[in-house]
């Protein structure tokens, strides 16, 4: 009998257990892109979702992987599915998953060029579209990284280490530093203040104006009251676009601002960056060539499995301010500025292969694809909308100026607490239902219904669909 560790490695069972797998997620995104049977969220409590696995574990040893995988894909969030409407993600496209794949059996560690040169060098080149796209110059260089939040830290510890008077990173803080972002930024945003150690002082919320984008004209009261408090502003993040509502904060009167003040720009593009891909709509994105920092997912609007970031610099070598560090283990010099050991500018040290995904998409079908998939979210955006304003009792938040899209069900008269409370139910209800998934959100204390319209296969009647199912709720509900 083959030891563990033999049955473990064997390329012919890999063969067979791939084929079964490929076999079953081929099968599962036919059934969940034609909407046969499969809801887009079977959702149990997490007590019972829990207790499942715990089964699983205690029944199952030595079952065959594929009865797992094909557990979990009947127990998932189908992103896949047309009536995903839910958190911004999007459907990963096929080659990009198998990219994933590869990755994992790879594992290659990243951190040090010797530990993955074709990885290390896909993601230079992958940096370098990004950044070109963006409409940055040749000095522009970067990183990729794990997700957003991990990429706005990152370069918010660049800005940092460029613009405290004081060196922070040998000496730890001098002065009370703090940055100006939108009160709608994502939460990120303030946790990564934190982090630094700035504490709650040092996120000067800017107020947000009816479109839920940043009073511009208001930064500079900003600045001068948090200077007479005594505080060091370094640095305006911008939002392209808000997560709430989808809403893009004006670029360019940013990037005037910083340029005034000598403050570091940083643009927050964690879903709207993507834009730069498509000529139609990188409009919204005017400005971010001037940023000095710049972040963009692959995973909320490029159809790569997460996670994926792009962090470009304006100026390259500031990708290398963001960390110095000896590690003789890894490299001969901290102040060596190689592009090829990417631990040296990113949070990570082993990391994922995540160029080879976005690459993947590029290589297969070019630009294109992002730019035609970039047009037909952003366009059922506009959809929604028009079906809302159509609607009796529905009513928008905001007009949207992407494929985010917030909304109310308002029963005549009903206002306060009690549309909120309404509009929860409902939610909770579609969600139990699980054929369709949305999501909510608080916008000045108002609860709206929310959808991230992500999936290209999405139709009209899909979001006449939910529609119906919403007034459907709403009208058992008051009965
Ligand atoms: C504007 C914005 N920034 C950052 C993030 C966080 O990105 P990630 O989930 O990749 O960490 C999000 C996520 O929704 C976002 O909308």
């Amino acid at each position: 009998m083959q030891s563990l560790i033999h049955q473990a490695y064997d390329p012919e069972a890999f063969r067979q257990f791939g084929y079964e797998l490929v076999g079953l997620l081929a099968e599962h995104l036919k059934a969940v892109q034609q909407k046969q049977g499969e809801p887009a969220i079977p959702l149990a409590s997490p007590e019972e979702e829990f207790a499942f696995w715990q089964e699983d574990y205690r029944n199952n040893q030595g079952g065959s992987p594929t009865e797992l995988f094909s557990a979990v894909l009947a127990r998932s969030v189908r992103v896949q599915h047309p009536q995903y409407m839910g958190h911004q993600i999007s459907p990963a496209a096929p080659v990009a998953a198998l990219a994933s794949l590869v990755d994992g059996l790879l594992n290659n560690g990243m951190g040090v060029y010797e530990m993955g040169a074709a990885g290390t060098s896909i993601e230079r080149l992958v940096v370098k579209i990004v950044a070109q796209k963006m409409g940055f110059g040749e000095a522009a260089d970067g990183v990729l990284t794990s997700g957003g939040t991990l990429a706005n830290l990152t370069a918010l510890l660049a800005a940092r280490s460029v613009k405290a008077p004081s060196p922070v990173w040998q000496e730890g803080h001098r002065e009370d530093l703090a940055l100006m972002v939108s009160e709608e930024a994502h939460y990120c945003v303030d946790r990564a203040v934190r982090i630094m150690g700035w504490g709650e002082g040092g996120i000067l919320k800017v107020p947000a104006d009816d479109k839920y984008r940043m009073r511009v004209e208001l930064l500079e009261e900003c600045l001068n009251k948090a200077q007479k408090a005594g505080k060091t502003v370094i640095a305006v993040v911008g939002s392209a676009c808000s997560t709430s509502t989808g809403s893009f904060d004006d670029l360019e009167a940013i990037a005037d601002f910083c340029e005034k003040h000598g403050l570091w720009f940083h643009v927050d593009g964690a879903h709207g960056g993507a834009l730069s891909f498509s000529e139609q709509h990188r409009g919204l994105l005017a400005g971010i060539e001037r940023a000095d920092s710049a972040v963009m997912d692959f995973h909320k609007m490029l159809l790569t499995p997460a996670v994926a970031t792009a962090l470009i610099f304006r100026n390259g070598q500031h990708s290398f301010r963001t960390f110095s560090q000896k590690a003789q283990y890894l490299w001969e010099r901290e102040t060596d500025e190689e592009w090829h050991n990417l631990a040296k500018r990113t949070f990570e040290c082993t990391k994922l292969m995540m160029g080879l995904k976005a690459y993947s998409l590029l290589r297969t079908y070019g630009p294109g694809l992002w730019e035609q998939y970039l047009e037909q979210v952003m366009n059922l955006g506009q959809h929604f909308a028009a079906l809302i304003r159509e609607a009796e009792r529905f009513e928008l938040a905001v007009e949207p100026q992407c494929n985010i899209v917030c909304f109310r069900y308002r029963p005549d008269g009903m206002q306060g607490e009690a549309l909120n409370k309404f509009n929860e139910s409902i939610r909770q209800a579609l969600l139990e239902e699980g054929r369709f998934y949305i999501v909510k959100t608080s916008l000045r204390g108002n609860t709206y219904l929310r959808v991230t319209l992500s999936n290209p296969f999405t139709t009209e009647m899909d979001i006449r669909e939910l529609l119906g199912a919403i007034e459907a709720i709403a009208e058992a509900y008051r009965e």
